[in-house]
């Protein structure tokens, strides 16, 4: 069992889009024994849906949404998962600032070998080039899982 948390700053846009598309490539590929969860290294958006950008454009690429509400990034997390995974060089400051320094930390690009930042559609409001990312990212990652 590999249990995967995705992480963003505020958990409504990029890393439940990455939750989303993770579950459906895991569903597509009929794979059993990975699971998926997100989290927020801030407290901006606790509690709140993924961004309605984020809902669109899983929906127009017939992508389920994978229903969620933010949640923060705490350090038993550590524990409960086996890969912490965020988008940003940012994100991964924060989540060390959270939860340690620890060899689970791991930025999405890592397995498409590009090793960019996903670029935050809340500021960006380009949710179509994220999941482009994004779905690079994911595929790749499950290539390296197999
Ligand atoms: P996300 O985008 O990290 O991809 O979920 C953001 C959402 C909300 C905020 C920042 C980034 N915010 O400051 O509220």
């Amino acid at each position: 069992m590999t249990r995967i948390l995705f992480v963003c700053l505020g958990n409504i846009c990029r890393s439940p889009m990455a939750e989303s598309v993770m579950t459906y490539l895991i569903k597509t590929r009929g794979l059993a024994d990975i699971t998926v969860s997100s989290a927020a290294t801030s407290r901006e958006e606790l509690g709140n849906p993924p961004h309605p950008g984020t809902q669109r454009v899983l929906a127009a690429h017939g992508i389920p949404l994978i229903p969620h509400r933010a949640r923060q990034l705490t350090v038993s997390d550590r524990e409960d998962f086996d890969l912490l995974i965020g988008m940003d060089s940012s994100n991964l400051r924060n989540m060390a600032r959270i939860v340690g320094q620890c060899g689970k930390l791991h930025r999405l690009s890592e397995w498409t070998g590009r090793n960019n930042d996903i670029a935050d559609p809340w500021y960006t409001g380009d949710f179509e080039s994220t999941f482009t990312d994004i779905w690079e990212g994911c595929n790749a990652l499950l290539d390296a899982l197999l």
